[in-house]
């Protein structure tokens, strides 16, 4: 197929042209190109964009599936644009072993939706204590190692799986959350143990990824840690640069929502290319669990909306950064072949309308979970259609 005079965005372009697909890949881009079936998007406030991946998705699944499921996920992600997702261990039981993440990814794959990576925990159970699991890993056998929900409070264990995980090649997702502030001060909870793991990351030579910056402190920390040379990266999710605490009335999640320089903050690092990422975080709970005070927002599908409406409208980024913190740098840190459009990547594609605006109504979500903040606001730019490998999946 060929898809006709659109304006096609990635990070190293923002033209009008053609795009032509075959057998699942970028076959070529263009001017004047024809193929048995065409869609011509002339005259329209349409752009095609490489299709997202996000670093960090709850699927609930298995044990957890009132929440959401492997089915359900993957429609949410790509209603949302998101053909690739790195999804979090903290389901019940933990996912520890690597046959537990081989059949969550093999599910996943048979939705013919999107692809999924399966993390594994740190500790087992995510107590923070027992990272004996991770010792028979082999060499790059898994990508990512998390306890996503909690902080490692042990500095010595964490040490540890610093040294087990450069050895090994695996990522070491952090949620910073230091247990002993969580009560008094999540400021304090979040700065303090990036902080530590800054300071893990120089005294081990290792490598870590943080979860969802969301403080002043905590950004600031790690511009100074990537200006030292140190292999740090980072995400930052919508909903942390969208709104402050005050403006969604404190609705709960970990990390808070924050304070209006916070915002700013982050989006300043955004700018300067400190944020690798943007990550939804996506964390689908039911209503009765909400009011009981689980924290998270549903995230996938309305990602690219509120950055396009907070990041993109107002000027802060161009729509080719954009695409670089939702496509093109996540699916490199998964080593996936998406990510740009380019001649010889997957056809993983979004297309999606810059200037239709529209109320967020969490009825139409195909996530099980309805919970955020943003119902009944207004946003601009909306994804219309994605493609995995050449197939029309939204
Ligand atoms: O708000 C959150 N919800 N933050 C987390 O780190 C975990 C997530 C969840 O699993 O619900
Ligand atoms: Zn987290």
């Amino acid at each position: 197929m060929v898809i006709k005079n659109i304006r096609i965005v990635d990070d190293t372009q923002d033209f009008i042209g053609d795009v032509r697909v075959e057998s699942c890949k970028i076959a070529e881009i263009g001017h004047g190109l024809h193929d048995e079936e065409e869609y011509d998007y002339a005259g329209t406030s349409c752009a095609l964009l490489p299709a997202f991946t996000d670093l960090h998705v709850h699927f609930r699944d298995p044990g957890l599936t009132h929440k959401e499921d492997v089915v359900t996920g993957s429609h949410a992600a790509v209603r949302g644009g998101y053909t690739a997702v790195n999804l979090m261990p903290n389901t019940k039981p933990v996912c520890s072993s690597l046959e537990q993440a081989q059949d969550v990814q093999r599910r996943v794959a048979a939705t013919g939706l999107i692809f999924a990576n399966q993390t594994l925990s740190m500790t087992k159970n995510l107590e923070g204590k027992d990272f004996s699991h991770l010792l028979p890993l082999k060499k790059n056998e898994i990508l990512f190692v998390t306890d996503d929900g909690r902080g490692v409070d042990d500095d010595v264990v964490m040490e540890q799986i610093f040294l087990i995980c450069k050895e090994r090649h695996i990522g070491i997702m952090s949620h910073t959350e230091k247990s002993e502030y969580s009560k008094v001060d999540m400021r304090k909870a979040e700065n303090a143990m990036t902080f530590r793991d800054i300071d893990l990351c120089r005294k081990t030579g290792g490598r870590i990824h943080f979860c969802h910056v969301s403080t002043k402190e905590a950004i600031e920390a790690i511009a100074r840690a990537k200006a030292e040379g140190l292999e740090v990266t980072c995400e930052v999710t919508p909903h942390h640069i969208a709104a402050t605490g005050e403006e969604v009335n404190h609705y709960r999640v970990n990390p808070p929502f924050r304070e209006k320089e916070d915002v700013e903050a982050l989006i300043a690092a955004m700018q300067s290319g400190v944020v690798d990422a943007i990550s939804t975080d996506h964390a689908p709970h039911t209503a009765e669990d909400k009011q009981n005070g689980s924290p998270g927002m549903t995230g996938l599908e309305l990602a690219f909306s509120l950055c396009y409406t907070k990041l993109v409208v107002p000027g802060y980024l161009t729509l080719s950064q954009l695409v670089k913190l939702m496509s093109t740098t996540p699916s490199a840190m998964m080593k996936l072949n998406k990510g740009r459009v380019q001649v010889g990547m997957d056809a993983d594609l979004t297309i999606v309308d810059t200037d239709m605006k529209y109320i967020v109504d969490p009825k139409e979500f195909a996530s099980k979970g309805k919970n955020t903040p943003f119902a009944g606001w207004q946003l601009q730019g909306r994804v219309l259609h994605t493609y995995r490998a050449g197939k029309l999946v939204f």
